[in-house]
């Protein structure tokens, strides 16, 4: 069907073009009649030709409006109903406040979020899968300071830029470039004030401030401190029996958040020993391997985590080609672990996908499947060689889209993306903090949402945000761009989605969506009490 909504108009209601000047904006749209129900549904009225619009056309279309919106295909039952009908009334009256949460900067919504009735009903929503989040940024950095940094063989130095650097040594380290003399830290400690010691090192080690705007007056600056912070968990978290107790303490984080499954964007990088010498990256899959058993051991409603090894986009096309085989290998080797492939880093200042081609290609070239979870269209610089990273990342087949900020600005790919089944990870606190929105109801995932684009929601890097697990971004998606819309059944097909689109076997998937579905009932019968 490609008769457009104009004909229509001009059809039926020929006076609407002189009388009502909304109607002519819509009619005058070239909104392209797709569906051949929508067709059927506006025919079946009865044109009529006084000055007011049917008002059984007027709640047709505003029912077929919602149907497309994510959710809009949920069947909601009785006891879903009931629930969504509470929700309904705690969302008014969070909206009507004077200070909106999704409005301000997190740093300062925080803790008005902290106090909502609709986040504490968030968090005990069961929220399925954690799709994307980073491996240093997993953990409340307080842990990585009242317990790591508490450790024997702690030495810290501080940078010539106002930063510090740690690590664990048996003897004294040498001397760091652009770094003061190693001090060891217990020492120190019995030396200065201790809370205002560790106070500084929580700082560095997260991006919260209490004047974000003028600390972070572009991305170029937050996106430094955002790098710097990285750098500063470096040392504490490669150090071998931390990255493993860092992971445990990260999955514990998600658990106890009602998250079932993790999917880890991991750098991977050689963790160190006492003695200063290094292990292999099979050390580090190994590791993983293990602590994720222990803890669904423990924890067996948890049902494991999976590695999307990274690299940073800073590389060059040469050593591309060296990680992408590194990638293929640690896929053959670890199969049931690794997931795939993925660049990290500021998109504006890295390579674009593009340049990568060689060895973006070499998977197929070599007959093997190295699945991608490209970072895409994490800007808002429109038409640069960085804005066809979505359209590049789908052409790679990528299995989904980090972020995907971009995507309502290219239409073609938009349909590309939703043809392939590929959705987009949206994760709105890193969004406002790294400066791509302020306002939290003018994401683009807005758009995305009410025509319900494939989409998931996540954290990226809760731990440098302040924030931790998925509850604060739900409330942001939920709240935010979800507006009065959204409701339990939007909740319910993003939790879904959380699985449909993990890289867990099919029939993996199928287990842990039976789980979720009786976590579900669980979390609407508790609610309800
Ligand atoms: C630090 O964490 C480890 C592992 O999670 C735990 O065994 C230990 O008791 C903690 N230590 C402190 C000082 O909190
Ligand atoms: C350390 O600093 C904190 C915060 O500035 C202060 O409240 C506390 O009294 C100080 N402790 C000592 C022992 O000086
Ligand atoms: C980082 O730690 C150093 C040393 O304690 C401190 O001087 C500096 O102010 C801290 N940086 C931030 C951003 O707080
Ligand atoms: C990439 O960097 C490596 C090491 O720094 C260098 O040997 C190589 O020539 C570079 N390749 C390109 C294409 O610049
Ligand atoms: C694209 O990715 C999907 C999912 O990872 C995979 O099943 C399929 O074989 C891939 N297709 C090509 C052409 O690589
Ligand atoms: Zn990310």
């Amino acid at each position: 069907m490609t008769e457009s909504f104009s004909t229509l108009c001009l059809r039926f209601k020929p006076q609407y073009f002189g009388a009502s000047l909304s109607l002519r904006a819509m009619c005058v749209s070239s909104w392209r009649m797709q569906l051949g129900l929508t067709w059927l549904l506006l025919l079946s009225f009865t044109p009529r030709c006084d000055s007011m619009p049917d008002p059984r056309q007027r709640e047709a279309l505003r029912k077929l409006e919602l149907s497309r919106k994510i959710g809009g295909g949920v069947v909601l039952n009785e006891k879903e109903k009931l629930l969504d009908g509470k929700l309904y009334q705690m969302k008014r009256q969070e909206m009507a406040a004077p200070d909106f949460p999704p409005a301000k900067h997190f740093f300062k919504a925080k803790s008005l979020i902290d106090a909502s009735p609709v986040f504490s009903l968030l968090q005990k929503m069961p929220k399925g899968a954690a799709l994307h989040v980073h491996d240093f940024a997993m953990v409340g950095v307080d842990w990585l300071v009242k317990n790591v940094t508490y450790r024997e063989n702690c030495y810290v130095c501080f940078t010539d830029d106002g930063s510090v650097r740690f690590v664990f040594l048996s003897t004294q380290p040498k001397v760091a470039p652009f770094c003061s003399a190693w001090v060891l830290l217990k020492s120190l400690r019995e030396k200065h004030n201790t809370t205002e010691l560790d106070n500084s090192f929580i700082r560095n080690l997260t991006l919260f401030t209490e004047d974000p705007d003028s600390e972070y007056p572009n991305q170029d600056v937050v996106w430094k401190r955002f790098e710097q912070a990285f750098l500063v968990a470096y040392g504490l978290v490669t150090y071998a029996p931390v990255f493993k107790d860092y992971l445990y303490e990260g999955l514990r984080q998600f658990y106890m958040d009602n998250i079932m499954y993790v999917e880890i964007r991991a750098l991977l990088p050689l963790t160190y020993e006492l003695d200063g010498s290094l292990n292999s990256r099979d050390w580090s899959m190994r590791a993983c391997q293990d602590v994720v058993q222990f803890f669904t051991a423990q924890y067996p409603d948890f049902i494991g985590t999976r590695i999307i090894f990274t690299v940073h986009r800073g590389l060059n096309s040469t050593q591309a080609v060296t990680v992408v085989k590194e990638a293929i290998r640690l896929q053959r080797d670890f199969p049931d672990i690794m997931a795939g492939f993925d660049f990290v880093g500021h998109e504006d200042s890295g390579n674009p996908l593009w340049y990568f081609k060689e060895a973006l290609g070499l998977p197929e070239e070599l007959g093997v499947h190295l699945p991608y979870f490209f970072h895409a269209g994490e800007t808002n610089s429109e038409g640069t060689a960085v804005d066809q990273n979505i359209m590049d990342a789908l052409l790679f087949n990528t299995s989904r889209i980090g972020h995907g900020f971009a995507m309502p600005r290219h239409p073609v790919v938009k349909e590309l993306a939703r043809k392939m089944d590929v959705p987009v990870e949206v994760c709105p606190i890193s969004n406002q903090v790294l400066q791509l929105v302020s306002d939290l109801r003018n994401h683009p995932a807005a758009i995305l949402m009410a025509e319900g684009h494939p989409m998931v929601i996540s954290s990226d890097d809760p731990a440098l945000f302040g924030a931790s697990g998925l509850s604060y971004d739900y409330y942001q998606a939920f709240m935010g761009f979800g507006g009065m819309i959204s409701n339990l059944a939007t909740l319910k097909e993003l939790v879904l989605n959380s699985l449909r689109y993990s890289s867990l076997s099919p029939a993996l998937k199928e287990k842990a969506i039976e789980a979720l579905l009786k976590k579900w009932d669980k979390f609407v019968s508790e609610s309800l009490l």
